[in-house]
């Protein structure tokens, strides 16, 4: 039984990871809706991928905002004007804070192009094809206050081969991440997430098989 989900997708870029779970939705992959999209980014191709599948978007630029609190409660209130239930990240190039962690615990996803904790932080796919690892990858995890560190919900793996660059990879990783993305919503959908919270233990997320 699915349970359709009212996703926020949060982006700065171009979209294709929003695009990924657009398709599954139109294809009827996914039962979620995306109620809204919302760009730090002015002008950000993702929104107009948004504004083509007739989802509401909103702009909340950073630099209005004096500190990330405050840039964070602008988010929190336009999320829950659109009802959002879960807040996705994809592509979105902010840190966030305690205020977005309070109003969604446990709801926010990310979606990052290594296998983390390997290569956190920006540019991971050329940090990873510098340093010569042979499989590198993607994960989504849930989000915390530290920058690629919350719990792991799923990752996939990709072989880095003698003749890729760092672009090769990051298409290669990419595919990848629209797949995996769309497969979380899909067990989240399903209720095959589980959040394992243990005193004095690390938090851990369980994805029951379908
Ligand atoms: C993806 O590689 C994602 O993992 C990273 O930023 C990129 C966004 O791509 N956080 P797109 O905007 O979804 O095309």
């Amino acid at each position: 039984m699915k349970r359709a989900q009212k996703l926020g997708v949060l982006v700065s870029g171009t979209g294709t990871n929003l695009e990924a779970i657009l398709a599954a939705i139109a294809e009827g992959r996914l039962a979620s809706e995306v109620a809204v999209v919302i760009s730090n980014k002015a002008g950000a191709p993702a929104l107009e991928r948004a504004e083509k599948a007739s989802i509401p978007t909103r702009v909340i630029p950073h630099g209005n905002y004096a500190s990330r609190e405050e840039f964070d409660q602008a988010l929190v209130a336009a999320l829950r004007e659109a009802g959002v239930d879960w807040v996705v990240l994809a592509g979105f190039m902010r840190l966030i804070t305690k205020t977005m962690l309070d109003a969604f615990p446990n709801r926010i996803v990310n979606i990052h192009p290594s296998l983390l904790p390997a290569f956190p932080g920006v540019d991971a796919q050329k940090q990873a094809f510098d340093y010569g690892v042979k499989v590198s990858g993607c994960t989504v995890h849930l989000v915390d206050g530290g920058t690629d560190t919350g719990p792991v919900i799923a990752q996939r793996a990709v072989t880095v081969l003698d003749d890729d660059d760092a672009d090769s990879l990051r298409k290669r990783i990419l595919r990848e991440e629209h797949a995996l993305l769309v497969e979380v919503i899909g067990a989240r959908e399903e209720g095959r997430v589980e959040v394992v919270a243990a005193a004095g233990a690390r938090t851990r997320v369980r994805v029951r098989p379908s």
